[in-house]
């Protein structure tokens, strides 16, 4: 395959998992969202895709990569944390975006406290990926190949 054919995926990581490794490790395992990333681009390498990721604690961050995305027809793997929640902002950028978006989680937000077990993003992705870990984002970046191959 050649380098123009090789199609990008924005893997986008919200609030608070840039702190993956160190933070509450008995939830969200001891994986850094460095490996994770590394982890994720050997993958799409093997899948003749190129993987670029960013993190960012700011709504306004994630939701301008977002439209970056969605001009370039771009699928999405992300993990939005907390923003899954309550951001109708980010559900509105997703929205937008014509190429396969797919959410994934490291826990499983449904079986955890009340608050997180609405997904207000949901509705307008693909499909959503949780509960495995970092094994989630695995699983995605393999998602989007079949779907980008079907
Ligand atoms: C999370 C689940 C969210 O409820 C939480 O706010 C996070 C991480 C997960 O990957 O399991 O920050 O998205």
């Amino acid at each position: 395959m050649t380098k123009a054919n090789v199609r990008t995926v924005l893997l986008l990581n919200g609030p608070n998992l840039g702190q993956l490794g160190e933070r509450e490790p008995d939830v969200y395992g001891s994986t850094t969202l460095q490996e994770i990333v590394s982890m994720c681009q050997a993958e799409a390498h093997k899948c003749g895709l190129a993987l670029e990721a960013h993190q960012s604690d700011s709504e306004s961050e994630l939701i301008g990569w977002v439209q970056q995305a969605a001009r370039n027809s771009w699928p999405i793997i992300i993990n939005p944390g907390a923003f899954t929640h309550y951001s109708i902002a980010l559900r509105d950028a997703l929205v937008q975006v014509d190429a396969a978006v797919i959410e994934v989680h490291l826990s499983q937000p449904a079986a955890r406290e009340s608050f997180r077990a609405e997904s207000v993003v949901a509705p307008v992705v693909y499909g959503t990926i949780s509960g495995f870990g970092s094994l989630s984002y695995l699983l995605a970046v393999r998602a989007i190949a079949d779907v980008l191959a079907s």
